[in-house]
């Protein structure tokens, strides 16, 4: 969602910061899933008696104490949604059970009329994907503070961007999540990048990627006035929060005398603040590779994030709605596949094979033209699970 929109007059540069070796570890340090089943058969490690349609949304009067153990082992993945987001936000957690066999919790963050349509939606997925995914929704609030209100928070950058910043606050049980925004879509098993958590150091508690591989076309250092992270800034809509950390830190506290100091200053909304919270505590931050955090500015003018090259795009994010706009075609048919894809179908045979058509009869962009770019990492994860079981 958040996307820096950049300027035309790029220069063209050639000296890029390549972060290879992360990559490559990562490539390597991926845990393989332990599952090594077909999408065609039911998973042995999930039980099968539970056939009855039961809405998997918990009780919300459910003694907050219980929410813990149960969702221990879970991996957590929080998104705030207004507005006209659901569809995509759907199709995003649909990309999540795809490829991932830990259980998901999913914590949803959303305005009052659109609870139903997430629980309808959901509740009509096919048994098998149901019984892996576990949701809460919440509704979206603000802190009241000396100074700040409630509403100021939610006029600033869009309705309820700012949610994400309160995260540590409203889910006190919970130790860690996955924050993405509503347009991403993951291309590979969440266990990748959820593991990047046992990579913290003792100091570190959020990861993100940075905004630009290139600093001639970054935003933040040309045109930003308030401090951000390091030379480019960060992008945050790809963000490991560990929550335990957040609310032991001066986190909540901060950014909202951030707020008060520079809302004036502030162009893209929750993003700037967590730039400026992480220029004065760079020693907290985890910075990760661009191929999990992949969006169009990655290759619109050239290819600039070498390590998707070898990869492909590991979680794709579809900011300036490229979903939906015809401005960057490749990324709108990786899109329109995992909308059309029925959950069940094999990937191999339908997704894998429909994405390569859906690419091939797209109009020709620069991101179209790095090869293998958005089937690289599907092709890995269905090699891999194919070696397995060998
Ligand atoms: C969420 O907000 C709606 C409308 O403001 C309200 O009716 C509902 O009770 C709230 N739910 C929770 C769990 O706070
Ligand atoms: C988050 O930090 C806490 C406190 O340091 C730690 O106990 C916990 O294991 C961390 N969570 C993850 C997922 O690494
Ligand atoms: C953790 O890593 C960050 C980023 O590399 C660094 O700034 C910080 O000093 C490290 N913390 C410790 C305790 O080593």
């Amino acid at each position: 969602m958040r996307c820096v929109v950049r300027s035309w007059r790029m220069l063209f540069k050639l000296g890029l910061t390549v972060i290879v070796l992360v990559a490559v570890y990562m490539y390597y340090a991926i845990d393989q899933p332990e599952s090594s089943n077909t999408e065609e058969e039911s998973n042995p490690h999930l039980p099968q008696e539970s056939k009855d349609v039961q809405t998997h949304e918990r009780a919300e009067n459910k003694p907050e104490i219980d929410k813990a153990s149960d969702w221990a082992g879970h991996i957590h993945i929080a998104v705030v949604v207004c507005g006209d987001r659901a569809e995509e936000t759907l199709v995003m957690f649909k990309s999540t059970v795809l490829f991932t066999v830990t259980p998901l919790m999913f914590h949803i963050f959303t305005e009052p009329h659109l609870r139903k349509h997430f629980q309808e939606q959901l509740a009509f997925w096919p048994e098998k994907y149901r019984q892996k995914i576990d949701y809460q929704l919440y509704n979206i609030t603000f802190p009241e503070q000396e100074g700040v209100k409630a509403e100021d928070w939610r006029k600033l950058f869009k309705p309820c961007a700012c949610q994400r910043l309160f995260i540590p606050d409203m889910l006190r049980d919970i130790d860690s999540v996955l924050y993405v925004d509503t347009d991403i879509l993951f291309l590979s098993p969440l266990e990748q990048i959820w593991s990047l958590f046992s990579r913290f150091n003792s100091t570190q508690l959020a990861a993100v990627s940075i905004e630009h591989e290139d600093k001639a076309i970054g935003w933040y250092n040309r045109f930003a006035r308030h401090p951000f992270y390091g030379e480019v800034g960060v992008n945050s809509g790809v963000m490991l929060m560990n929550l335990t950390r957040l609310r032991a830190s001066t986190w909540l506290q901060s950014v909202q005398n951030y707020y008060k100091e520079y809302r004036l200053k502030i162009t893209w909304g929750d993003q700037d603040l967590i730039n400026i919270y992480f220029h004065y505590h760079p020693d907290q931050l985890y910075v990760f590779s661009c191929e999990l955090n992949y969006r169009p500015d990655h290759c619109m003018y050239m290819s600039v994030c070498k390590p998707a090259e070898k990869l492909g795009a590991v979680i794709l994010h579809g900011c300036r709605r490229v979903w939906f706009e015809d401005k960057q075609p490749a990324f709108k048919a990786v899109y329109k596949t995992f909308k059309e894809h029925y959950l069940g179908g094999s990937l191999r045979y339908e997704l894998l094979e429909s994405l390569k058509r859906n690419l091939q009869s797209a109009p020709q962009s620069s991101c179209g033209k790095v090869p293998n770019l958005f089937t690289r990492s599907i092709e890995n994860y269905l090699d891999s699970r194919e070696q397995e079981k060998t």
